[in-house]
C-alpha cells in the first residue's frame, strides 16, 4: 500500500507530516531577516536539545561531516589520539583522526561490549607526559545497540586533561547527554536521527577548552572551520549558503520537541525501547545486548529465532507489512537485525512491529 511504510531503522527516521509540509515551501533567501529569525529560533532550540549554553553549529553535511569537523579543528599533525572503539562508528573516529595526521591508539572491545571506565583510567594514568591530546568515543553505538557510560568516561578524560570528543549521532534527543555538566569538549549529532527531519544537516557543540585548542590548530581546513561558524552565528547567519529547507524543517521539528518537552521525549525513547526489548524476550527472541543497563534507546539489535534467517525476517516485514528494519553491519550482517526506535516513533509503532514479528514467526517457523 502506497505511503504506508513504517521506517524502523536507526536513521533516516520517519518525518512528521507538518515538517514535510513546511520544508516543501519555496526556498527563502538565506540572507533575509525572515530567514535569520528562523535561524535564531533554531539555534536557541538546538541549545535546549543539546542541553548546552554554548553555540551549536549547523553544517550542511551528514553526521560524518560533523565528526570530521570535530577533529579537523583541534588536531595538529603528530598529535596523539586515543580512540575508544565499541563498534563500527567508533572505528570511524580513528580513521578520521588519522586522515588529519594524528597518531591513533585504540582501545577496542568486542562488538556488544562497552568501555570499562577502569581500563580507560589505567591507560590515562600511564600517560604521565600528557601525550594524549584527544580521546574519541561513541555514546549510542548504532552498529551494536550498546551504550557507553559517557558521563563517567568524560569525567576521567577531563581529570587527565585531554579533550573528549563524543559521537552523539543516535543519542542526542533520544538519550540523556549533558555536554556542559558532564565536561564533554566536542559533541556531534545528525539530523536524520532524533531530530525528526531528513538527512543533510549535522550539529556540533564545542567547549571553551576545545575552542582554545582550535586556536592552536594550524590547518583547521576551510568549510568546517569553527571560527567562521561562530563569527557568523553572532550575526544571525551562516558563513556559506545553508540548506535552507532543511533548516526550516528543523525549525518545525524542534518546536515539536520543545512542545513535548525534552524530558518527555527522552522518557518516550526509554519506554519504547524497553517495551520492545521486554516484549521481544517474551515472544522468543534473544537480544544482542542482553544487559538493559548498557542498551541504547535508539536502536535494538536482535538475533533471529531458530530456523529463520535475518534476510527472511527483513523480507517478510517489508513485503507483508511494509515495515523496514536494518540488517547488521560488517561481521554482524545477516547475524542480527536492528530496529530503530529513534525520533518520531510512538508506542503504536512498537506494537505494530511486535505483532508483525509474531505473525512472521508463525508463518516462517511452520
Ligand atoms: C553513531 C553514529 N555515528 C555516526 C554516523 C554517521 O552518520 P552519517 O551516516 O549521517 O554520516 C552514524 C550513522 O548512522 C551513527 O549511527
Amino acid at each position: 500500500m502506497k505511503d504506508k511504510t513504517l521506517l524502523m531503522i536507526p536513521g533516516p527516521t520517519p518525518v512528521p507530516e507538518t515538517v514535510l509540509l513546511d520544508m516543501a515551501k519555496s526556498p527563502m533567501p538565506h540572507r533575509s531577516t525572515e530567514f535569520s529569525a528562523i535561524f535564531d529560533e533554531v539555534n536557541e532550540n538546538l541549545k535546549y536539545v543539546f542541553q548546552t549554553k554554548n553555540d551549536v553549529f549547523i553544517f550542511a553535511a551528514s553526521g560524518t561531516g560533523a565528526m570530521d569537523a570535530a577533529l579537523c579543528n583541534i588536531i595538529n599533525a603528530g598529535d596523539k589520539v586515543l580512540s575508544l572503539v565499541i563498534g563500527n562508528f567508533g572505528e570511524r573516529w580513528g580513521k578520521i583522526a588519522e586522515s588529519h595526521g594524528a597518531i591513533v591508539e585504540r582501545i577496542t572491545v568486542p562488538y556488544g561490549e562497552v568501555i570499562d571506565p577502569e581500563v580507560l583510567s589505567e591507560r590515562l594514568a600511564k600517560d604521565i607526559n600528557k601525550e594524549i591530546k584527544i580521546v574519541t568515543l561513541t555514546q549510542s553505538e548504532t552498529s551494536t545497540g550498546a551504550v557507553n557510560d559517557v558521563k563517567t568516561l568524560c569525567q576521567i578524560i577531563k581529570e587527565h586533561g585531554a579533550l573528549s570528543v563524543v559521537d552523539g549521532v543516535t543519542s542526542v534527543g533520544a538519550m540523556d547527554i549533558k555536554p556542559d555538566e558532564w565536561g564533554i569538549d566536542v559533541l556531534v549529532s545528525g539530523s536524520q536521527k532524533g531530530f525528526m527531519i531528513p538527512p543533510g544537516l549535522s550539529f556540533l557543540v564545542a567547549s571553551e577548552k576545545a575552542f582554545e585548542a582550535h586556536k592552536q590548530c594550524k590547518y583547521p581546513g576551510f568549510y568546517f572551520n569553527w571560527s567562521a561558524y561562530k563569527k557568523n552565528l553572532a550575526q544571525h547567519t551562516t558563513p556559506y549558503t545553508p540548506a535552507v529547507n532543511l533548516v526550516v524543517a528543523l525549525h518545525t521539528a524542534l518546536k515539536m520537541i520543545r512542545a513535548e518537552g525534552l524530558e518527555n521525549v527522552l522518557k518516550r525513547h526509554k519506554e519504547n525501547a524497553m517495551l520492545l526489548r521486554n516484549s521481544l524476550r517474551e515472544i522468543g527472541f534473544s537480544l544482542f545486548i542482553e544487559d538493559d543497563n548498557i542498551a541504547s534507546y535508539a536502536v535494538t539489535s536482535i538475533y533471529p529465532p531458530e530456523g529463520i534467517s535475518v534476510p527472511e525476517i527483513r523480507k517478510a516485514l517489508k513485503e507483508d507489512y511494509n515495515i523496514i528494519v536494518a540488517n547488521g553491519q560488517n561481521d554482524l550482517k545477516d547475524k542480527i537485525f536492528r530496529i530503530g526506535t529513534l525520533g518520531f516513533i510512538s508506542e503504536r509503532d512498537i506494537l505494530t512491529v511486535l505483532a508483525s514479528l509474531m505473525e512472521i514467526m508463525k508463518k516462517l517457523q511452520k
